[in-house]
């Protein structure tokens, strides 16, 4: 089975697993078709994580994150008197990272792939070659983002530059085609050496950024040992930093695991407020401790000890909210729509791959490379470009997320494989941001703790708390209006988040060893299997 966040890119996947292909064949050919059929977040021009299990338990985490370039430093985002440039660190050349989704697809693909390289390759340049249909979703992301993509852009990209696109138009991506056939025939060379890197450094040198050829041969993506953690009878395997995903996914589920949640009910009172204590206090860590464990001592063990946890609720009170601003006054504007993407993959024996990739915000830095056809990422934006002061999704860092060359900034992608008594239990992420641990969090518990099916738990509404700002964000019918006021009373800012929290992925395993997809309808996902 697989879930990802479009229909096209969901039967390219199931076609390799028909053809015999393992999860993460199958894994490496969406992300290339989503980087053509769903360009607001799939890509080549960003990076990612990928979580797998084989059939016989074993673990691996693959980082592909973006890195901030060699010329990158501290303050590139800060005027003369040391304030943040609005809009620097988000849009145009200097938002973006070296790109790592490349590199990362070989590298998962030579430890685990079974079939040709090429034949993974090739169906996303069939989709952009000949074409393939919009969304009515798909034409009216393009249709807002006009405007960015005539302003921060040296040549114009004028496949995606229509006065109004509409449902069923035909979108072809003859560079992006050429550029995927690079990628086919040379592998990463294909990406990060020849015409691409050419094409690369040379709109990073119109548009006054910073990659460079040298960056690009540098960019290594890492395999790094997963996190795993054992909640109740679940053994759940997640990111490691510098995601803050698993750590603060493990954080949360813990703290919860010592209450009577599914007592209490589904988002009753008493359990929505606990949850959204545990948040606050759970991002207030990430604010502080995590960043790229290759430049910042990331005190893992720490965090995750189940003392420390416990100890980080007290002060909490079941009948009053905290108030966040007592720690770090200020409301940061309002955050951008976030935009990654998630797939999970079981194939037929029985191996997982959970897989998080993103440009960050919708569409990236909206910068596409100038005769090589696709966006590049603004994950600069997710460094602490000054300590206190919020990126797009108003998370706020300090030293552990400081900008330096080289280094990852820091993430919310949380690609996650839960084992229940030693078997596959469950393939899960999301996209949204910061949103997304909270909403990995939620559906995670609506299956183990309230009895939810995969696609209920998908489906169900969300509320989200990350300590600063200090409000829940909370979806239409998320809370019922009694439990909305009960909670307000409380004491908790309550905001409406319009257009969904999070967009997630999900499958099951069931008893009798079926597999249940959960695609979220909040967007076009689409779950394929046989
Ligand atoms: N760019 C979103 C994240 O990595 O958290």
């Amino acid at each position: 089975m697989v879930v990802t966040a479009h229909p096209l890119a969901s039967q390219v996947g199931e076609a390799v697993l028909r053809r015999g292909g393992n999860a993460v064949d199958a894994a490496v050919a969406v992300q290339f078709a989503l980087a053509v059929v769903y360009p607001d977040a799939g890509n080549i021009g960003g990076g990612g994580f990928l979580v797998l299990r084989q059939r016989d338990g074993t673990a691996a985490a693959l980082d592909y994150r973006e890195k901030a370039p060699a010329a990158a430093h501290r303050d590139m985002y800060l005027d003369p008197n040391k304030e943040v440039v609005e809009d620097l660190s988000r849009k145009g050349h200097l938002a973006a990272g070296v790109p790592g989704t490349v590199d990362g697809m070989v590298q998962a693909h030579q430890q685990y792939g079974s079939l040709p390289w090429p034949e993974l390759v090739q169906p996303a340049i069939d989709l952009a070659r000949r074409g393939f249909p919009l969304t009515q979703k798909e034409a009216r992301k393009l249709n807002r983002e006009r405007k960015d993509f005539l302003r921060y852009n040296t040549r114009q990209p004028t496949f995606f530059l229509k006065d109004h696109w509409r449902e069923g138009d035909t979108v072809r991506l003859a560079d992006l085609a050429r550029t995927l056939e690079r990628i086919r025939d040379k592998g990463r060379a294909g990406f990060y050496e020849g015409p691409t890197a050419d094409l690369l450094a040379a709109e990073m040198k119109r548009g006054g950024g910073l990659i460079t050829k040298a960056d690009l041969a540098a960019y290594r993506s890492v395999w790094r040992t997963p996190l795993t953690g054992t909640v109740g009878p679940y053994k759940v395997i997640s990111m490691p930093p510098p995601s803050s995903g698993g750590i603060a996914l493990l954080q949360l589920l813990t703290i919860a695991q010592h209450y009577p949640l599914p007592e209490w009910g589904w988002n009753s009172v008493p359990a929505a407020h606990l949850m959204i204590e545990a948040e606050r206090r759970v991002y207030a860590d990430r604010a502080r401790h995590l960043g790229d464990p290759d430049f910042y001592q990331v005190p893992v063990a720490g965090l995750l000890d189940t003392a420390y946890i416990r100890r980080r609720m007290h002060g909490y009170s079941p009948t009053r909210a905290t108030d966040s601003d007592d720690v770090y006054p200020g409301v940061p504007a309002p955050p951008e729509s976030p935009h990654t993407t998630h797939y999970s993959i079981v194939d037929a024996q029985g191996n997982a791959v959970s897989v998080t990739t993103t440009l960050n915000s919708n569409f990236g830095s909206k910068v596409f490379v100038g005769g090589a056809g696709f966006l590049l990422n603004n994950e600069m934006d997710d460094f602490s470009v000054k300590p206190g002061y919020p990126n797009a999704f108003g998370l706020v860092g300090e030293e552990a997320n400081a900008i330096a060359p080289g280094k990852r900034m820091l993430s919310s992608m949380t690609p996650t494989i839960l084992e229940k008594d030693g078997k596959l239990f469950m393939v899960v992420g999301s996209m949204g941001g910061s949103t997304i641990i909270t909403t990995v969090y939620q559906i995670i518990q609506n299956v183990t703790r309230f009895g939810f099916t995969m696609q209920g738990a998908i489906s169900a509404g969300r509320f989200h708390h990350q300590w600063l700002p200090d409000w829940v964000l909370c979806e239409w019918g998320a809370l019922g209006p009694g439990t909305g006021l009960a909670l307000w009373l409380r004491g908790h800012k309550i905001a409406p988040k319009y257009g969904g929290i999070g967009r997630a992925a999900g499958i099951l395993v069931l008893p009798d060893g079926r597999l249940e997809g959960g695609a979220d309808p909040r967007g076009d996902d689409t779950a394929a299997g046989f």
